[in-house]
């Protein structure tokens, strides 16, 4: 099968690789850049356990071709902690239980993450509708939503 080169940023490092003709973003990811955070649910479109951010918007990276990455910024949940420092996003998680098996957890950190930066403020109902493309199947979706609200407002400097 026909390689191609593409290089591209993720989380702010430079990345350059081949890859095959018509591979998926996630294996070239999880393979090829050895970024094990974005994780292989379903593969085809419909947990969003693969979320990633390309140019800061919300994307399905098993449905992704990889050649579309190239000279792009890709942010995945490896690159939300700041070292040993979490994100927001992540302690507000951890504190609330928002995590049981975590299989959906790194794609819904990077769902939240895009919701904060467009929406910094959002209402209940807002970070439903930008979950909704990622399914948990142990938590019940409450404790995510509350983590996702404790933590804009700690990213607001307000008390949730
Ligand atoms: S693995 Fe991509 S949506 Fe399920
Ligand atoms: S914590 Fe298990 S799928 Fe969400």
């Amino acid at each position: 099968m026909a390689k191609r080169p593409i290089q591209f940023k993720l989380n702010d490092a430079d990345a350059a690789l081949f890859v095959d003709e018509g591979a998926n973003l996630l294996d070239v990811l999880r393979r090829g850049a050895g970024d094990l955070t974005p994780k292989h649910g379903c593969g085809q479109g419909t947990c969003g356990a693969c979320t990633v951010l390309i140019d800061g918007e919300v994307r399905l990276s098993c449905l992704t071709l990889a050649e579309a990455a190239d000279g792009k910024a890709i942010e995945t949940t490896g690159g939300l902690a700041n070292g040993p420092e979490l994100h927001p996003l992540q302690t507000a998680f951890m504190e609330g239980f928002a995590a049981q098996c975590g299989f959906c957890t790194a794609g819904m950190l990077m769902s939240a993450k895009a919701l904060l930066a467009a929406n910094p403020n959002p209402t209940r109902e807002d970070v439903a509708e930008a979950i909704s493309g990622n399914l948990c199947r142990c938590t019940g979706y409450e404790p995510i939503i509350d983590a996702i609200l404790t933590a804009a407002a700690r990213l607001q400097g307000r008390t949730a």
